[in-house]
């Protein structure tokens, strides 16, 4: 089990350059299951996650070259022969973003048999609105021995378009119905959907493969079905979750930080709520931002929202800032029913944190002092990172595995900008026994 030894009190200086988004490309891997031909993608983040879908596909019969092998960080997918169109629950249950290959499984071969991907650390994490979705489309849907079993009637062969309204905003949930569509017969129309910038990686992936696809980044998605999709090359988006982390960092360190290969276009809410916490951020074009502490931070609320409001992936990295914010700080889960698991690590470090349902309440500044932590989820690891970044004395933060499912060689990026952090352990080790994932 690795951990991270970090000693407080460096402020982050320098520039730290971001990855390919973890959450674009691993339904971008599946969207490959769609055509017969190579699909590559660039610029894919060498993080855990990616390699248990690269195991999915080819678990299912495809071929998938590994992107650290490579200096473009690329991937090579082909789906030429899919034997075994099954996403066995030994690896689902490891991600949940594995269901992402159920709506490609049964567009390109009419059947499906995915795990049900079961709860995680965050919530409970269901896929009813997938189901419905492909139910819509003419699929076929039943539920047994925790699998489920999607086919479409092998008299019509392919699923059909239909008019779907999510019922609630779901960001894997309208990917995995835009990857259905794109090979549906006829149209089909999707409203409520999810405004991310990952659904317009999908959908631009789709389009340079010979999809029909408009409104994508809109809550209103049209898609006309076209009877098959060809290769195609795409170069994933930067990480705006990693980014965020990273401006988090610099704030709260008192640093002066240049956070690279980013788009800052996909920002906006963050760079305008940390500078209402009173950092100092200067855009340096498309893809820079600069971000400095200029004086004290200062109490903020936050209350997490669909894109683009303020990113339920970035409330555990604003909650430890907002521990240094002088003041109160009202922080809002509204996506996830328990994204908190950070708060009582938070509090062991001397974090003044009180928490009522979905509301937490910060007071600031506290004096944080080195702990013996441990992560429990993506985002709470980054948190807990963020805080022993400004703690008194050396922390040790364990199960960083969770970490190295969404970040990128985090100690060496931050120890290149200053922070004294070193793993211990060795993060190519054989995989070691995982709790359920996000
Ligand atoms: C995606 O998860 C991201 N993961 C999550 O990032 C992110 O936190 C989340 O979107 C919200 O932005 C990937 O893209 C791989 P949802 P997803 O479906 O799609 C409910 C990270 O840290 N819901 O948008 O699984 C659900 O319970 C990860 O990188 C249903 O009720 O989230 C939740 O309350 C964590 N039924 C809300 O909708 C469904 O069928 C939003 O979930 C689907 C979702």
């Amino acid at each position: 089990m690795d951990k991270f030894v970090i000693r407080g009190g460096n402020p982050l200086v320098g520039t730290i350059r971001v990855s390919g988004a973890k959450n674009s490309a691993l339904p971008c891997m599946a969207a490959a299951i769609l055509t017969e031909d190579e699909v590559i993608l660039e610029n894919i983040p060498l993080v855990r996650d990616i390699d248990t879908q690269r195991r999915l596909l080819q678990s299912m019969g495809a071929e998938v070259e590994r992107p650290e092998f490579n200096a473009q960080h690329s991937t090579t997918i082909s789906c030429r022969t899919l034997s075994e169109p099954v996403a066995r629950y030994e690896i689902v249950k490891t991600m949940r973003a594995s269901s992402l290959v159920l709506g490609p499984l049964i567009a390109r071969t009419g059947a499906a048999r995915v795990a049900m991907p079961g709860g995680c650390a965050i919530g409970g994490r269901p896929i009813d609105l997938h189901l419905k979705g492909l139910e819509k489309m003419g699929a076929a849907i039943t539920q047994e021995h925790g699998y489920i079993e999607a086919r479409v009637d092998a008299r019509v062969g392919r699923l059909h378009g239909a008019h779907i309204v999510f019922d609630k905003i779901t960001v894997t949930g309208t990917e995995d119905l835009l990857m259905a569509a794109a090979l549906a017969e006829g149209e089909t129309l999707m409203e409520n959907c999810a405004r991310e910038p990952e659904v317009c990686d999908v959908a631009a992936l789709l389009t340079a493969m010979g999809a029909e696809i408009s409104g994508a980044g809109t809550a209103t998605i049209h898609v006309r079905g076209v009877s098959s999709l060809h290769g195609a090359r795409y170069r994933i988006s930067p990480d705006r979750i990693e980014a965020g982390t990273f401006l988090a960092a610099g704030a709260i360190t008192d640093g002066d930080l240049i956070v690279a290969n980013c788009n800052t276009a996909h920002l906006g809410a963050v760079i305008t709520k940390l500078e209402e916490a009173g950092a100092r951020l200067d855009l340096l074009g498309p893809d820079a931002v600069r971000v400095r502490a200029h004086g004290k931070l200062r109490a903020a609320d936050i209350s997490t929202e669909e894109y683009p409001g303020f990113p339920t992936d970035m409330q555990a990295q604003y909650m430890a800032l907002a521990t240094q914010a002088e003041g109160v700080s009202l922080v809002t889960e509204n996506i996830f029913e328990n994204r908190f698991m950070h708060v009582q690590e938070l509090v062991r470090m001397g974090a003044s944190i009180k928490v009522d349902t979905s509301t937490a309440t910060v007071r600031g500044p506290a004096r944080l002092s080195a702990a013996a932590v441990m992560c429990s989820d993506l985002r709470a690891s980054a948190s807990l990172v963020l805080a022993a970044l400004v703690a008194e004395g050396e922390s040790v933060v364990d199960r960083v595995y969770h970490m190295d499912r969404g970040y990128e060689r985090i100690e060496q990026k931050l120890s290149g900008v200053g922070a004294q952090i070193q793993r211990l352990g060795n993060l190519f080790a054989p995989r070691e026994a995982e709790s359920l994932a996000g």
